[in-house]
């Protein structure tokens, strides 16, 4: 039972860079795009208005020193984890999160959402429109992936991560449609 709780815990953990580098260009973007204003034959933009080089940088740089941060503080959250569960090696690697690996998430995250841009502007799908599933998906899947190479999780974790991820875009979904901040509830 306490297991399922860690495991919860640190698949939080683990994508927190994630999050991170992919919330916070919303609040420190803007200024020029990544594709330069330019336009493909299909007549639509590479990638949008949407995708800043500063929210890129802003992104990866807040991702990393949220890793940084968690690297700190593993040593003073062992112990609090030690006092209802049996840490696992795979726990602890990830409870002491290595900062390449944080990087690497967060360059994931962006190259995650970059990539959902370019195949929604294919899509004919305009700036800040949504694409259900690829807008909430993308991102993560990417950080995975890019991630791999120095940081992995066995599958139940990557299972909890996704879900959490689909789960907290919902959360906050309904919260702003119950404030009337947001006209539906998805
Ligand atoms: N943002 C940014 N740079 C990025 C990613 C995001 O500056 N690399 C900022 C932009 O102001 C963007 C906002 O964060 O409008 C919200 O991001 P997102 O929802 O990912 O972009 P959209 O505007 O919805 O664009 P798209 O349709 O291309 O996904
Ligand atoms: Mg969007």
């Amino acid at each position: 039972m306490y297991e399922i709780l860690a495991m919860i815990e640190l698949a939080i953990w683990f994508g927190l860079p994630a999050w991170i580098a992919n919330s916070m260009p919303v609040l420190f973007g803007g200024g020029p795009p990544i594709d330069g204003g330019h336009v493909l034959k299909d007549g639509r933009r590479i990638l949008g208005n949407g995708k800043t080089i500063r929210g890129f940088i802003v992104g990866v740089a807040l991702g990393t020193l949220m890793g940084v941060g968690q690297q700190m503080a593993a040593p003073f959250l062992q112990p609090l984890l030690e006092t209802y569960v049996n840490i696992t090696p795979e726990m602890s690697s990830i409870l002491h999160m290595s900062v390449p690996g944080a990087f690497m998430l967060s360059v994931g995250a962006l190259l995650g959402d970059l990539i959902g841009s370019f195949f929604k502007r294919r899509a004919d799908i305009k700036s800040g429109n949504p694409a259900p599933m690829l807008d909430q998906l993308g991102f993560i899947i990417m950080a995975l992936i890019i991630a791999s190479p120095v940081m992995q999780a066995s599958a139940l974790y990557v299972v909890i991560l996704i879900s959490m991820t689909l789960g907290i875009h919902w959360i906050s979904n309904a919260m702003g449609y119950l404030l009337g901040l947001k006209k539906h509830p998805w």
